[in-house]
């Protein structure tokens, strides 16, 4: 088990677990789409560690893009106010695309990524999400068709995921001290 960063509080899910989780998402969205030649769109720059776990646990042809957006937003909170800082390489028109992302907290991100990306003709566009924080009394704006694991509505960081940039080297996912945050 790897030693705790004196920031985080606790660990969620440890990078043995994460591994077990990721490699079962790659294994039903090989089955999925085994014949369907997906994109995965990995979503800048939270979702780049997932994304390199994901694609070596599908099996089927695949080919992977990258995209970056910001969300204008004070780090801890999304605004759904989203710009587009790097677009696809790839033309997505006729392609089934999936979105890889690093975690939905109110979906909004996502489901303006999800307009755009279907605005281009793309034949599908599904998601997988790592995670997915689950907020009492609220839905996120978006279903992903791929879960890997709920987390608690705290802030969490580690296995990609940031706060101000720090923490993405983390293996394991923790959650943030909120004294960390809160000054
Ligand atoms: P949404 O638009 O509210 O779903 O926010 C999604 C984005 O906010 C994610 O891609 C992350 O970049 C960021 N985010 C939301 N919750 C957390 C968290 O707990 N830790 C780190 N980043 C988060
Ligand atoms: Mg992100």
């Amino acid at each position: 088990m790897a030693e705790m960063h004196p920031d985080v509080q606790e660990i969620l899910f440890s990078q043995d677990e994460i591994q077990e989780v990721v490699k079962r998402m790659g294994e039903t969205i090989s089955a999925d789409y085994a014949d369907k030649n997906p994109l995965v769109v990995a979503v800048l720059r939270g979702a780049f560690v997932f994304t390199a776990d994901l694609m070596r646990s599908i099996t089927c042809p695949c080919t992977v893009d990258f995209m970056a957006v910001s969300s204008y937003g004070d780090g801890v909170k999304s605004s759904g106010v989203v710009r587009i800082v790097k677009d696809l390489d790839t033309k997505i028109e006729g392609r089934h695309v999936l979105i890889a992302e690093d975690i939905l907290d109110s979906g909004l991100t996502l489901s303006y990524l999800i307009k755009m990306l279907e605005s281009r003709n793309a034949a599908s566009v599904e998601v997988a999400a790592f995670s997915v924080k689950d907020i009492p009394g609220k839905r996120p704006a978006v279903n992903p068709r791929y879960v890997g694991i709920h987390v608690p509505d705290e802030f969490v960081v580690g296995y990609g995921l940031d706060y101000a940039e720090h923490y993405r080297n983390l293996p394991y996912l923790g959650v943030l001290k909120p004294e960390v945050y809160e000054n």
